[in-house]
């Protein structure tokens, strides 16, 4: 496998890899600028789903025949290229999941069966959905305080409080690596130290961090980091829960059935080692294959160009927007990712969307599935354009051009 790294980035090379990326919308070019919704899949990623049902359709670790064994070296070839890429100490700390949302479920739901009354989890004010709905049920369920830890109205956290909120009886805290809604990068390693010195386990929502590059489980000290293949350049509907490998191997299991027992009788069953323990029934094969060609792809690209790349796009859409009247930033963190997330004086975000659509521009509107911090921040919901890789300043212009018409004909 050729993990050497590309120099720098060029961008309409890269672009011509993204299939989707040349198509029309009614007429118009593709501007798609939804990438904290979902990636795009460069063609090495679909033809590796085409192929592994084209050549070896098979069943993995069971059969006992050439397909089956072609199915299994793939699939757990790319366990291998996934536990590479975010430095886990192990393969088998690596659990294949949905996304993001089930990695977060398995270890809410394990730790419900942990908590009691009096036990507290701290999440923040920024959470998606799925990291907060989680730990909401597994509060209630046990009898245990979920807390909140506040935002300042920029989107990023105030440390002083979060620090305040942690005590000898903090059991868990669990927060986003960047805000899905607002862009704001969190000081992950900070978090987890501080938290660590409250003894408490830290999960870390990595569902928009992984695709910027350079996760390091190890370094950021977390016990859980939990990510989607969809938002880093993969399939749908497979994701990854990475965790210590001695607390997955006694964490409660999730879902039970074939392939994660080791022997079963009518009475009873013992459970299969790691990673299977966690990985009930047939997984996504061709998902998981497929975002290991996905994440073997992108390691090959240079993160420090990777990372260069969207703060330009991010400034120069930062700089455009100061140049729309009536047009207001929603997160203006000091460390973001390109996430740029707004309201417009006399527009619905909605109708934004609406009419940007027309003209070939997809952005995301509402509330991001973080309703809670919406009404934080006092929004009904907001217009949200994020950037990935392959757009380019080009576009970012395109975007501006587009919401002065829709100024225009909202006026
Ligand atoms: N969580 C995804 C988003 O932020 C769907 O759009």
């Amino acid at each position: 496998m050729n993990m050497s790294v590309m120099p720098s980035l060029d961008i309409k090379a890269l672009r011509e890899q993204f299939p989707v990326l040349s198509r029309e919308v009614d007429g118009k070019p593709l501007v798609y600028l939804d990438n904290a919704a979902t990636t795009q899949k460069p063609q090495c990623v679909i033809d590796s789903l085409v192929d592994y049902y084209s050549t070896c359709n098979s069943n993995v670790h069971r059969g006992a025949h050439k397909l089956a064994d072609e199915a299994t070296q793939r699939y757990e070839g790319a366990r291998d290229i996934v536990a590479g890429f975010i430095n886990a100490a192990a393969r088998e700390e690596v659990i294949w999941t949905s996304g993001t949302t089930e990695s977060i479920n398995m270890v809410a739901n394990g730790l419900a069966q942990m908590l009691k009354a009096g036990d507290e989890v701290v999440v923040t004010e920024m959470e998606h959905h799925a990291n907060l709905v989680p730990w909401q049920q597994a509060c209630k369920r046990s009898g245990a305080t979920l807390k909140i830890a506040p935002i300042f109205d920029d989107g990023s956290l105030d440390l002083e409080a979060f620090k305040s909120l942690l005590n000898s009886n903090t059991r868990l805290v669990a927060f986003p690596h960047v805000s899905n809604s607002l862009g704001t990068v969190n000081p992950v390693a900070e978090l987890t130290a501080l938290a660590k010195q409250a003894g408490a386990l830290v999960l870390v929502d990595g569902a928009q961090g992984v695709a910027h590059g350079n996760v390091d489980v190890q370094a950021l000290g977390c016990d859980f980091y939990a990510f989607s293949g969809h938002k880093i350049f993969g399939p749908t509907g497979i994701g990854v829960l990475w965790g210590r490998q001695e607390l997955l191997a006694e964490w409660p299991v999730w879902i039970t059935g074939g392939e994660m027992i080791a022997t079963v009788t009518y009475q009873d069953a013992i459970w299969n080692q790691l990673p299977y323990r966690l990985e009930a029934g047939t997984p996504h094969i061709a998902g998981a294959i497929g975002l290991g060609e996905a994440v073997r792809w992108f390691s090959q690209l240079d993160m420090v160009a990777v990372a260069a790349h969207e703060q330009a796009l991010l400034q120069k859409a930062t700089e455009l927007a100061a140049s729309i009247e009536g047009l207001k930033l929603i997160g203006t963190a000091k460390h973001k990712v390109g996430v740029l997330s707004f309201v417009m004086a006399g527009g619905h975000p909605a109708d934004i969307g609406f009419l940007l659509d027309r003209q070939g521009i997809a952005i995301r509107t509402g509330h991001h599935c973080a309703e809670p911090l919406m009404n934080r921040l006092g929004v009904p919901g907001t217009a949200r354009a994020s950037f990935s890789i392959y757009n380019t300043l080009e576009e970012v212009d395109v975007l501006f051009e587009g919401l002065r018409k829709v100024q225009m004909m909202l006026a």
